[in-house]
């Protein structure tokens, strides 16, 4: 099961020049949000499925997060646009 896709919301951007835009928001904007859907999908499949948590992970840290919170697999959108392929190197070696 994949945990999550983009948000609509836009309570993580307020203010900023393209808050507005339509579309959904991935990234930092989704990051504690997916962290926590991720963490109830653990919780409520109690492990019987294996997660891919992905949204916002941009560094060891954040790609940790999701793991904590119980991915089993990681999925990087954005952070592979921002950071470059050498994200993937440096998530590994920070884990
Ligand atoms: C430009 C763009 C295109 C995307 N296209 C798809 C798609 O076709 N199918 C899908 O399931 N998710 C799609 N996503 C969602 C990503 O797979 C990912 O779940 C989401 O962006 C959150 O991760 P991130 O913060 O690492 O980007 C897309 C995201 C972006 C930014």
């Amino acid at each position: 099961m994949i945990a999550t896709n983009t948000t609509l919301e836009r309570e993580a951007v307020q203010g900023l020049q393209h808050a507005q835009e339509a579309g959904g928001l991935s990234g930092r904007p989704v990051r504690e949000k997916s962290t926590f859907v991720v963490s109830e999908l653990k919780r409520i499949t109690q492990g019987k499925l294996p997660i891919i948590g992905v949204g916002g992970i941009d560094s060891a840290e954040s790609a940790k997060e999701k793991l904590d919170a119980g991915a089993s697999l990681l999925q990087v959108y954005t952070g592979f646009i921002y950071e470059g392929p050498s994200l993937v190197k440096r998530i590994v070696e920070g884990l």
